[in-house]
């Protein structure tokens, strides 16, 4: 049964026949409006995170209006808010500190407002599961608008990928094979047009995993940003949220257990980012759906990686559009799918991507010729990570996947900054190169630091990869034998803050372990010597996440948000 017009939410401002109602018409006359575009009509909030300090989201002013068009087409109002832009890029000391301030802002607008629905828009790396973390909890009708890839990098008439061609030229310029001028052209050509990161990053994967959830109209979130689809997908979102608010489709009606297991099963087949554990996760709790990241190997284990995308593969998410996107690649994993999944669009997510063409079997491979046959994450345990470990195995080299080496200890960033390239550090390509304090607190934010640099002076004897531990993050743009995620953090007294230089590590991807190889009481003697350190900041929203973050395989998010309970509307007078 659709709701009708007085049963909107935004009717207790505008509808009745009293001061308040009167005060809040007029104040909607202000801008030029009548009283009927707005009273007994669905508003419908365009949240927006454009910034021009965010230049993923640069078009994003320009397409709200394209959403508009949609919304007033089906009958609705629109409102655009913006919303804090968390441009990955730009954001210091680590944009995942912002992430949860960004869905504190949604859930809160939308809290206080007169809105009954909301098209989100974003796509740089923490937008997505920012803006969708809010719209769990507020749980109104909410529909999810990627800002699409930019265009494919070009240097001298060859592709470029965000992030992957950064660390793998700047290696090459730091061991002295790139010139002044081919750095400079690299610099003018590896993000040439709006949008997000192009390679199969962060955004990529969380736009496509709010797609595999069911968030995203079929095919959203494959759109590269300069396509005029893209304004076409824009004006449709804002139709939809009008005709999902008459029928109050919320999260909490298609979100289940089901459509995180998609978005997992989509995540490795995409060969996406190790962020995306954190950022579903942390959905799931706002959503009161159990998720341990034990699933995610479950998962990862049954699936194949099937987009040849970089860093993992060879192309570029350009390319993933013309070989028929994300659609394309869910009909080819249908069988792994939960296909009876609900969607936005009121159908199910087999439904959407039923006969779903490809294009280019060499970009979306088919299940015969996959890039890596199954388990291209890995969750470790072991006693460095008592609570879990991640290891993205599709990048990372064969032969260091199982591997013991002596450890090289780096007490935090800058002390790695320091020394990392020094000549007289004690390092041999069979060293494990070990970053403490770079967790949910000690980074704080867990910056992406998680691909420690190779030391210079091995660089020269041409090694690439080594084996990487830390609790940091890392990009999805990144790559190389790296375990991120290491929990519980070194910053609160994890095992990963008693490693000492020289310790042996064990790294077992295929039996799932990551150990330091010394004995119970050598450990328990460290730990008894260990000193908390004191709080890097003590003030303002960073000392708030300091006190209630979460750790990483809880999904960094605040304790106080991590459930969905039921909320009063806020009383008018
Ligand atoms: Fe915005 Fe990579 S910097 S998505």
């Amino acid at each position: 049964m659709p709701k009708s017009p007085e049963e909107l939410r935004s009717y207790r401002w505008f509808g009745p026949d009293n001061m308040r109602g009167f005060s809040h018409r007029s104040r909607m006359k202000q801008p030029g409006f009548r009283t009927e575009d707005f009273t007994g009509k669905p508003v419908i909030a365009i949240i927006n995170t454009w910034s021009e300090i965010n230049p993923c989201h640069y078009h994003l002013r320009e397409r709200a209006e394209a959403v508009k068009r949609g919304v007033w087409k089906a009958g609705g109002f629109p409102v655009e808010i913006p919303a804090f832009s968390i441009s990955e890029t730009y954001a210091k000391p680590s944009p995942m500190l912002y992430r949860n301030l960004l869905a504190m802002d949604v859930e809160e607008a939308m809290r206080s407002l007169p809105i009954d629905g909301a098209v989100l828009m974003g796509g740089c790396d923490k937008t997505t599961p920012g803006l969708l973390m809010g719209a769990i909890s507020i749980d109104l009708p909410s529909i999810f608008f990627p800002a699409g890839p930019m265009l494919r990098g070009n240097w001298g008439g060859k592709p470029l990928g965000s992030g992957t061609d950064l660390w793998k030229f700047w290696t090459e310029r730091c061991a002295g094979n790139i010139t002044e001028e081919d750095w400079g052209n690299i610099e003018n050509g590896i993000a040439r047009s709006p949008g997000f990161c192009m390679t199969m990053g962060t955004a990529a994967t969380m736009t496509a995993l709010a797609e595999a959830i069911g968030f995203t109209l079929p095919g959203a979130s494959s759109i590269p940003a300069p396509d005029s689809n893209h304004v076409r997908m824009a004006m449709e979102c804002g139709e939809r949220a009008v005709q999902m608010v008459w029928d109050d489709l919320k999260p909490s009606t298609f979100l289940t257990r089901q459509s995180f297991e998609n978005a997992i099963a989509v995540d490795m087949a995409i060969g996406g980012s190790t962020n995306a554990f954190i950022h579903l996760v942390a959905m799931a709790r706002r959503a009161n759906i159990d998720l341990p990241i034990t699933v995610f190997d479950e998962i990862s284990r049954r699936v194949p990686v099937l987009a040849d995308i970089r860093p993992s593969g060879r192309f570029l998410m350009e390319d993933f559009f013309y070989a028929g996107g994300l659609r394309a690649l869910m009909a080819r994993i249908e069988d792994l799918l939960h296909t009876d999944a609900i969607t936005v669009n009121g159908k199910s997510l087999g439904e959407n991507n039923a006969g779903a063409p490809t294009y280019n079997d060499e970009v979306i491979r088919t299940r015969e010729n996959p890039m890596v046959s199954s388990g291209g994450t890995a969750v470790l345990y072991g006693n460095l990570c008592p609570d879990g470990g991640v290891i993205k195995t599709s990048a990372a080299s064969e032969n260091l996947l199982t591997h013991t080496g002596p450890a090289v200890v780096f007490k935090d960033y800058n002390d790695m900054d320091a020394r990392i390239n020094r000549d007289d550090l004690e390092v041999t390509p069979d060293s494990v190169l070990v970053l403490q304090n770079a967790g949910p607190l000690g980074g704080p934010g867990m910056p992406e630091w998680g691909m420690l640099p190779i030391p210079k002076k091995l660089l020269s004897l041409g090694v690439r990869d080594m084996v990487r531990i830390s609790d940091a993050r890392m990009s999805g743009t990144a790559y190389g034998t790296c375990v991120l995620h290491v929990s519980p953090e070194s910053w609160i007294g994890g095992n990963l803050a008693l490693v000492r230089d020289g310790d042996p590590i064990c790294l077992d991807v295929p039996n799932r372990r990551l150990d330091i190889l010394i004995d119970d009481e050598e450990l328990a003697r460290r730990r008894a010597e260990w000193v908390k350190p004191e709080p890097k900041y003590t003030r303002g929203y960073l000392a708030l996440y300091a006190e209630r973050v979460t750790q990483a395989h809880e999904g960094c998010d605040f304790d106080f948000l991590e459930k969905r309970v039921p909320w009063p509307e806020p009383e008018i007078h």
